[in-house]
């Protein structure tokens, strides 16, 4: 399949240590796809839905204690500590090494090691990026298929050409005459998911569970791709893309970043309340952005699936993913109907007698527990989408007028405000956030800092990542095409608890004065923390509103804003020494402006 020498003698080595029965080179054909879903469904692995309800699409169960991503056992090994950051788990890449060696030795025992050439990207396009993924599950190989370009036609766009190296491996051998398990996992103190920075390598053992074993999305797209996007001169970040069309006809895309659980998804394929608009998809989690030869910031989407939080996606709140999801889907960790089809908590329907659950058992709603697990997930093609892009494989990538943050506060930030300026944009990145309770994930009550929502993917130290940021505005070909920076708040709630913005579709609303700041047509006022509409700025017409929910909603209260500002200094110094004085100095001339 290829001559490419660097990546046959890399296949080879790993082979030598892992022991596989035999190495397979994936084509990425659908007749290769459909023997490996039928072997799955043979062995017991994963149950195909009914071809009428659900067509193509197969439903798998994982292990009870492989179900998320494993932030406390992921690793940026760089060769010095402080390159990694206060934020990252860190070893040093020589002990790391030996440490998974040993685990690899002889880890694919009795399996088979399948090389899975894939895109991040469009083929070819000049923003996009190849990586190789070795792996012994054939679940990760028919997952890849749907969220990346994968086969034969990546290693003809490689030729001799360099990719990342990615091996993944489950760490459950099988010794001759032993019966297989469903879902082949190690236990989580021997579960590693590791990264090189500097040599741009991922290592993971122990999972099969998405962003631990679909080595293309968090581990490159991200902790990997934002190393080499510091070094060359781009942007590799945890964002949506999405195309916006006014009323006349004028269409511009913003890439918008949001913490895991915020509704990135939802806002990618959000369907406007207000006539005349239209939005339209490009990603719904990852954006690379470079700089086009004329001067502005282009974004590509590098995945081609969608891997979404299935729980509380419906007709109501998400249409567009539930059609993303009709066919050729993979379901992993939902409820199953005895009829073959899935069903989730939040699906819109009450769920069919004799439904099974995640945990493979009958579902008894007054046990209290769920059909699906919280974090069970689709694996959608993106080209399914019916509000998909027309340029969403555009390898020139789409021309970003706008950035957005955004986290979920209930109080303090107000529901749209914008950037003075790229340094004060990246500030406004840097103090990105989510209200936790305490009972929620066992933290201190509180704000939990996310900032560009990047908190778990940074490949690098995070106060160098700030200064990434700032660069690229002092080094931008045409400051003048800089995206404009705003922050969004969908979450704010009155002093009853009560929220004030009813969200979904109406953030259109919001989206259209964002729209008309890009336009140069959309009023506002300049107040301590950035420029916020005016009361007449939102089109509240047919809402539940007021202009004065709209005036509260956009008020700046200062008093609350010198609390924020004690918690960002203290963010800032648990970041240490490399934090940069520009934004110190936002920090500080923010306080000024505050009295
Ligand atoms: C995701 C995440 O799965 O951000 O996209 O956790
Ligand atoms: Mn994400």
């Amino acid at each position: 399949m290829t001559n490419n020498q660097k990546l046959i003698r890399w296949v080879h080595e790993w082979a030598e240590l892992c022991q596989p029965e035999k190495v397979y080179w994936c084509d990425g054909s659908q007749e290769e796809n459909d023997r490996l879903m039928a072997e799955m469904v043979a062995s017991g692995m994963a149950v195909k839905l009914d071809d009428k309800k659900r067509p193509n699409s197969y439903y798998f169960q994982s292990d009870p204690s492989d179900v998320a991503r494993v932030e406390n056992r992921t690793y940026i090994c760089s060769e010095k500590q402080e390159d990694a950051g206060p934020t990252n788990n860190w070893a040093a890449p020589a002990e790391m090494k030996a440490t998974l060696k040993a685990l690899f030795k002889g880890a694919m025992k009795g399996r088979t090691m399948y090389v899975i050439p894939f895109s991040m990207g469009p083929l070819g396009s000049d923003i996009a990026h190849i990586g190789v993924e070795i792996t012994d599950s054939p679940y990760v190989v028919v997952n890849m298929r749907v969220m990346t370009r994968m086969g034969k036609a990546v290693l003809d766009v490689l030729g001799n050409g360099d990719f990342v190296p990615c091996v993944h491996s489950n760490g459950a051998p099988l010794q001759p005459g032993q019966k297989d398990v469903k879902w082949p996992c190690a236990p989580i103190e021997q579960k590693y998911i590791t990264h090189f920075p500097e040599t741009k390598e991922i290592i993971a053992y122990g999972s099969g569970y998405g962003g631990n074993a679909l080595l293309g999305k968090k581990c490159f797209a991200l902790r990997i791709a934002s190393a080499m996007a510091k070094e060359e001169g781009w942007l590799a970040e945890h964002m949506l893309i999405m195309g916006i069309t006014n009323p006349k006809g004028v269409k511009k895309y913003i890439a918008a970043a949001f913490p895991s659980a915020c509704g990135k998804t939802n806002l990618a394929m959000l369907i406007p309340t207000i006539p005349g608009w239209k939005v339209e998809t490009v990603g719904d989690d990852i954006a690379w952005m470079k700089f086009g030869k004329d001067g502005q910031l282009y974004a590509i989407n590098p995945e081609a699936g969608f891997f979404g939080v299935a729980p509380g996606t419906s007709f109501d709140t998400n249409p567009n993913a539930m059609l993303s999801a009709a066919s050729g889907t993979i379901f992993t960790n939902t409820g199953l109907t005895p009829d073959g089809d899935i069903w989730w908590e939040g699906i819109g329907t009450e769920a069919p007698e004799g439904t099974i659950t995640w945990t493979n058992e009958v579902y008894d709603k007054e046990s209290g527990k769920p059909a699906a697990h919280p974090n069970a997930r689709f694996t959608a093609p993106a080209f399914q989408c019916p509000c998909i892009d027309p340029a969403w494989e555009d390898p020139k990538g789409v021309p970003i007028s706008a950035i957005l943050f955004g986290g979920r506060r209930p109080s303090t930030i107000p529901l749209v405000y914008e950037a003075m300026s790229w340094a004060h944009g990246t500030f406004m990145g840097s103090v990105v956030g989510s209200e936790v309770t305490a009972a929620a994930i066992g933290l201190k009550a509180g704000v939990r800092r996310d900032p560009f929502a990047m908190l778990p993917f940074i490949g690098y130290n995070m106060a160098d990542y700030f200064g990434h940021w700032l660069t690229i505005g002092k080094n931008a070909p045409k400051p003048e095409a800089l995206p404009k920076i705003f922050n969004v708040n969908w979450f704010r709630k009155d002093k009853n608890g009560k929220w004030l913005w009813p969200g979904y579709g109406d953030n259109i609303r919001v989206l259209a004065w964002i729209f008309g700041r890009c336009e140069g047509t959309a009023a506002a006022t300049e107040t301590a923390i950035g420029f916020v509409p005016t009361v007449d700025g939102i089109d509240i017409s047919g809402l539940d509103v007021t202009k004065d929910d709209i005036a509260e909603l956009v008020k700046v209260d200062k008093a609350l804003w010198k609390e924020e500002l004690e918690l960002i200094k203290e963010q800032q110094a648990s970041l240490g020494d490399r934090y940069p004085k520009e934004l110190k100095l936002q920090v500080e001339q923010l306080e000024v402006r505050l009295g």
